[in-house]
């Protein structure tokens, strides 16, 4: 049986004093009985993660939490740069990788992706490895190849054992913080692909491996992906800003 997560990207939001208050807010909202069916993550800004640990463990919160970035390399001469086991050192249990605003924005190749997510599991975290295609690639009809491509090579050279405990986030990269999603039967279409991907690598991990649908998911489109058979859940952008919108996403059967 795998867990249902929902994880919140708040991307480049929230200073520290605000995140405070989302996460303090988000916690009245959610009973230990939605904690039960679903993982809450919350992914806030480098600035903010000391801040959100801390309100987390005073107030004995359920909500995990999760870092949206870190470097390779454990440390370094590597300006500007966050290392992992820092990351891991705030209780930070995931970290989201390879997110297409870094490939678009900032050069990362399935190759630096790959590299991350050894870095992270190095560290006892889990990533949330992101993929998806662009429109012109949905256009030309190469959607498919483009992310069982992405699947492989972020995955590259990983145990079956530790392939089965991560997290895939399917994102088209068009449906990011636009409005339009892709519908619940193409993204748990892409979900099935992705695990039939793993599973001709890593024949044991695919039924344990968690895959998410991220794109434009709001309080109103969630159920519809969560019937999915192959989404375990979602990574949310837009909707997990506002803590009373993202209690309603996490809490989809209401
Ligand atoms: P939106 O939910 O704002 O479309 O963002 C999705 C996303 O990029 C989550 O990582």
């Amino acid at each position: 049986m795998r867990k249902a997560l929902i994880a919140g990207n708040w991307k480049m939001h929230k200073n520290h004093l605000e995140a405070i208050q989302v996460v303090q807010k988000l916690g009245y909202r959610l009973d230990p009985a939605d904690h039960e069916r679903v993982e809450v993550v919350v992914c806030p800004p480098f600035t903010a993660l000391r801040s959100v640990q801390t309100v987390i463990e005073a107030d004995h919160l359920l909500i995990r939490l999760g870092a949206q970035n870190c470097h390779w390399e454990d440390a370094g001469a590597f300006t500007g740069e966050v290392a992992p086991g820092m990351l891991a050192k705030l209780s930070v249990r995931y970290v989201i990788v390879g997110h297409s605003e870094r490939r678009r924005l900032f050069g990362e190749t399935d190759e630096v992706v790959n590299r991350k997510v050894k870095a992270v599991l190095r560290h006892g975290m889990t990533p949330i490895v992101c993929v998806g295609e662009t429109e012109a690639e949905r256009d030309d009809d190469v959607a498919e190849d483009r992310v069982a491509a992405q699947v492989a090579r972020s995955l590259a050279g990983l145990d079956p054992e530790v392939v089965a405990g991560l997290v895939v986030a399917y994102e088209p990269v068009w449906a990011i913080g636009t409005g339009r999603t892709a519908s619940p039967d193409d993204a748990g279409a892409m979900a099935a692909l992705i695990r039939s991907e793993v599973a001709t690598r890593w024949a044991e991990a695919a039924d344990s491996l968690r895959i998410l649908y991220g794109g434009s998911v709001n309080p109103g489109n969630i159920a519809g992906f969560m019937a999915k058979r192959d989404l375990d859940g979602a990574l949310v952008g837009g909707a997990s800003l506002d803590p009373d919108t993202f209690a309603s996403v996490v809490r989809y059967w209401v």
